[in-house]
């Protein structure tokens, strides 16, 4: 039987969208382009600085209950496809607040994470005066009792979500690919009343120094993101929007406008960059060069159009 291997499928004129401002699980965003969670993202000024360098909104460095150094390092490796982290959620916890101060207004989504509902709550409380919206992290892969140690339980994501929501403002919910079924936890946010569903955060991952004969990060264990793991993210999207309502911000790898189309043919409103941010923050006005043009479509007419 003769095998037909594909290396070229997008033998179509790339499309583009139509510009301006949208509006995404409750947050007014000026594009569909965001800066991700932990990139940038930990000072008033970094936030300022992306949001004029056309990103339209940003997400904070995730912020906890209590201040946090993160894990011993080497913390981040560059891989040769992408990037492998354990920082250990690192935040100055509720001091982060005063970094918002300057920025009253803009679309400015504060990532929040906690080992309970009830910690998830009162985290989001802090800044519930400064933020556009909220986006949980119930998904960082290498944190005791937080992130992925919660968000791969639907019970709990759908508790946490609850509690965040309740606060009343827009609540994302970023899950976690390191799971044998992301629409479980998809359908939790959703029941609990997310907003919208970030899919997804790193792949939990590991590589070992051949020369030391010990892992490369001092955490051993960290998470992948980046080119590598882009066909990851676009499958999840797919099976969520096949299972949820609510609208999809896709992330994990995207580092092109085309990357952006494909997320949204997927399933996905808009979209998170952050490892593509190594090249600096002027990734965000070429991908919207690219993507951009006054005669494109809207995007309505793409997100989801690739399920039958
Ligand atoms: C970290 O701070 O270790 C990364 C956070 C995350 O993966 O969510």
């Amino acid at each position: 039987m003769g095998m037909l291997i594909i290396n070229n499928y997008n033998f179509c004129a790339m499309l583009a969208l139509k510009p301006g401002a949208i509006e995404v699980g409750g947050v007014a965003l000026d594009n569909h382009l965001l800066l991700a969670a932990g990139i940038l993202g930990t000072t008033g000024a970094s936030l300022a600085r992306v949001l004029s360098s056309g990103a339209g909104g940003v997400v904070t460095k995730s912020i906890g209950p209590a201040p946090f150094p993160g894990h011993p390092g080497p913390c981040v490796a560059v891989l040769e496809d992408g990037l492998l982290n354990a920082m250990g959620l690192p935040n100055p916890s509720a001091d982060f607040a005063g970094e918002l101060d300057g920025l009253a207004g803009r679309p400015v989504v504060v990532s929040v994470f906690g080992g309970s509902p009830e910690e998830f709550a009162e985290v989001a409380a802090w800044f519930a005066d400064r933020a556009a919206g909220f986006e949980l992290n119930l998904s960082c892969p290498h944190a005791e009792g937080y992130g992925a140690a919660i968000g791969t339980d639907p019970a709990l994501v759908e508790a946490c979500t609850r509690a965040v929501a309740s606060l009343g403002l827009p609540t994302w919910v970023k899950l976690t690919p390191n799971v044998t079924d992301i629409t479980g936890c998809g359908r939790a946010a959703e029941k609990g009343g997310a907003s919208a569903i970030v899919a997804i955060n790193t792949v939990k991952a590991m590589r070992i120094s051949t020369g030391l004969r010990r892992p490369v990060l001092g955490n051993r264990f960290g998470g992948l993101s980046g080119p590598a793991i882009f066909p990851v993210a676009v499958r999840c999207v797919y099976e969520l929007y096949e299972a949820c309502r609510i609208p999809i911000v896709g992330c994990g790898g995207i580092a092109s406008a085309d990357n952006v189309l494909e997320m949204m043919m997927a399933g996905a409103s808009a979209v998170e960059i952050g490892s593509a941010v190594i090249r600096g923050v002027g990734v965000f006005e070429a991908i919207a060069a690219d993507l951009y043009a006054d005669d494109g479509v809207d995007a309505a007419t793409i997100v989801g159009c690739a399920h039958a």
